[in-house]
């Protein structure tokens, strides 16, 4: 037989529901809202490393569209556990090689299904220790990913939080005649791992700012455009997000290039209001599962001589509508 890729070892090894120890009890499960937090909430007594009940699969993904992410605490899985996990909440974000994304690896031209978040040289230092700005993972691409998760391994001293912002409470949060508008928008939002492709990487220290905020129609088009609603329907609960990162390049399709530059500079100062963010502080073992549909998050920079490592897996997400 031939060997199995990492995927489907995972499916193949992990626990079944007959296997009474590796079972998890629903009962046992506990999903508590973050109190006074802009979303977010924390789940309790859930062990990854095991089977899970369509019950508490289908609590979990309610949740999770109810409060865009979700913690669960005191993990201790290795990448197959992980993905087996994962996996039960959709496909693997396998984006094809005419996208380069984060830890796209040059001979295969995709990224792996488990990629490390670390600033270890040559170890998955694909985000460096700098700040990232407010993104949605993936969200350049033709299919952008619906939900990334982040399981916490080795963490700094200091700095390296990671915050989230509810882009569904700064949709409603508009006024009626702004929101009648912004519903007939197209945006484009170019790839900049098109533009890290040719200056060889990412910054490690940051330095995403350096790029252009907004495309005026006389600067050069940097790779292919796919634009997508300005204001998406999230796929389960039908409530409007503002899909609008506030650092990467991106253009508003047929409108004029001051207004729309002013109109996206607008909007981006307004999803950074405080009343629509939730700052996360890692503890080891925690993995935060969110969905890209209706939230960006961003990272604290940190000391580059403290180990930071962290294990994302991205899930496929569907045409933005
Ligand atoms: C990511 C990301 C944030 C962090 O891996 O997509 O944005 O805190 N990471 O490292
Ligand atoms: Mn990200």
């Amino acid at each position: 037989m031939t060997a199995l890729t990492q995927l489907s070892q995972a499916i193949h090894d992990a626990p079944r529901w007959h296997q009474e120890d590796q079972f998890q009890n629903p009962q046992e499960i506990k999903i508590v809202p973050l109190a006074g937090e802009a979303l977010g909430a924390a789940v309790f007594g859930l062990d990854a490393k095991k089977a899970q009940s369509g019950e508490t699969i289908l609590r979990l993904k309610q949740a999770l569209a109810e409060h865009l992410i979700l913690i669960f605490k005191q993990q201790s899985i290795d990448d197959f556990q992980y993905l087996a996990f994962a996996s039960y909440f959709g496909s693997i974000f396998r984006p094809s090689s005419d996208t380069p994304v984060l830890a796209t690896q040059s001979d295969t031209g995709t990224p792996p299904d488990v990629v490390p978040v670390s600033n270890a040289v040559g170890q998955g230092d694909y985000t460096g220790y700098g700040e990232l700005a407010p993104h949605a993972d993936h969200q350049w691409t033709p299919l952008p990913s619906f939900g990334s998760l982040l399981y916490a391994i080795e963490l700094p001293k200091d700095g390296g939080q990671t915050s989230w912002y509810n882009t569904i409470k700064a949709y409603d949060a508009l006024d009626d005649e702004t929101k009648q508008h912004l519903d007939t928008l197209q945006l484009i939002t170019y790839n900049p791992f098109v533009r890290f492709q040719s200056n060889k990487g990412a910054p490690k220290d940051g330095g995403y700012g350096t790029f252009p905020k907004y495309r005026f129609k006389d600067q050069p088009v940097i790779g292919h455009a796919y634009p997508h609603p300005l204001v998406r329907t999230h796929p389960e609960s039908g409530r409007k997000a503002l899909w609008l990162n506030t650092h990467n390049e991106v253009e508003l399709v047929n409108y004029d290039d001051q207004a729309g530059s002013e109109l996206i500079a607008k909007l981006r100062d307004h999803i950074l209001k405080p009343e629509f963010h939730y700052e996360h502080h890692w503890e080891q073992g925690d993995i935060v599962f969110w969905d890209n549909q209706a939230t960006l998050h961003s990272r604290r920079p940190f000391p580059a001589d403290q180990r930071r490592l962290l294990k994302r897996i991205s899930l496929a997400g569907g045409r933005p509508y």
